[in-house]
């Protein structure tokens, strides 16, 4: 039976050199290792061999198991790995998929080009918390407690007196507590502000904010500086006018309307027939304001704006409707 046991053992190496494919490793796994393979038959053989034989037959038997058992572990896992080299899952030939590249949102390119322009004339920008408290987003403003000019904002309150910022004015106070004059910045944001949603007005939307401080600066800088701005960016040939206003925080104060652009003037639904748009609100910094931050209100002057960044750019791409800005519609996205 030994001899047996050394004539497999050959037989196995032998088939085993010739194997080098799946199939005929299984079909060695079959021959050789399964339930009825030869060397189950040679175990078989085992319980008839007399008592004296037994251990050393069985030994040699345990040890041509082993041995079988584990070179044909080591081929199947050779032959796995050099199949993974070689035949890849897929096909490296094929042309590549086209990686679909974004496009900047219309209000952040509004915001850009705006941002471009003011940086042309040497402002810088600066940005502040939508998150403010009464204190930024009004007192610091000169807006009394309990005034009504109060009610031209409908404010979100988050806590008594933390507020969603219904406008980027207060970070001009954040501004100037930081900075000492000359300052000179602009400062693009968010804003809030609690009205109903319809195609004109929106609870959420963004406002450019421009301050300017130093020694001197006058009304004329303000018209200069606006009027430079709305040439820029609505071409040389744009009408404008200023008309007297209200803001808490400006005095004198005024909003800026460009002439219509759609109808040149004579009257259309974009302008409702005005033939005027309003574009920002404007004026010289009121000194209560550099009270509160600790200027010196003899040494010096200001103005400041802000502009609504939707308004500008809705007139701009004649959009309809306030609310495509914030649907993520690619139809109405893709189109910028
Ligand atoms: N904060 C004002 C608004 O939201 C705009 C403004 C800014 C007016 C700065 C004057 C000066 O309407």
């Amino acid at each position: 039976m030994l001899e047996k046991i050394a004539h497999i053992k050959q037989e196995f190496s032998s088939d085993l050199a010739q194997a080098n494919d799946a199939q005929a490793l299984e079909n060695l796994r079959i021959k050789y290792l399964a339930r009825k393979g030869s060397i189950a038959a040679l175990f078989y053989e085992l319980k008839s061999v007399s008592p004296e034989e037994k251990p050393a037959l069985g030994k040699a038997l345990n040890e041509l198991r082993t041995f079988a058992q584990s070179a044909y572990d080591d081929a199947k896992l050779k032959l796995e790995q050099s199949s993974d080299s070689t035949e890849l899952p897929f096909d490296v030939t094929l042309p590549g998929r086209p990686v679909s590249v974004g496009t900047k949102h219309p209000i952040t390119q509004t915001i850009e080009e705006i941002v471009r322009i003011f940086k042309g004339m040497g402002f810088t920008v600066a940005t502040g918390p939508e998150v403010e408290t009464d204190y930024y987003n009004f007192g610091a403003l000169n807006f009394p407690p309990d005034h009504p000019a109060r009610d031209m904002q409908d404010t979100f309150f988050i806590a008594k007196d933390i507020l969603l910022r219904t406008h980027t004015s207060p970070v001009q106070i954040r501004y100037m507590e930081q900075h000492k004059p000359p300052v000179r910045v602009v400062i693009p944001g968010r804003v809030y502000r609690n009205e109903a949603v319809s195609a004109r007005s929106h609870v959420l939307f963004h406002q450019v904010e421009g301050l300017y401080v130093d020694e001197g600066v006058t009304m004329g800088d303000l018209k200069g500086t606006l009027v430079a701005f709305v040439k820029q960016f609505y071409g040389s040939s744009v009408k404008y006018k200023f008309r007297p206003t209200f803001f808490p925080f400006t005095e004198p104060s005024a909003d800026m309307y460009i002439s219509c652009f759609i109808c040149n003037g004579k009257g259309c639904s974009m302008c409702k027939y005005a033939g005027w748009l309003e574009i920002l609100g404007s004026g010289m910094v009121h000194p209560h304001l550099y009270e509160n931050v600790g200027y010196d209100t003899e040494k010096y002057t200001g103005f400041a704006f802000g502009m609504g960044v939707e308004r500008i750019a809705i007139l701009r791409h004649g959009i309809d409707d306030i609310r495509l800005f914030t649907e993520n519609d690619l139809r109405f996205l893709k189109q910028f």
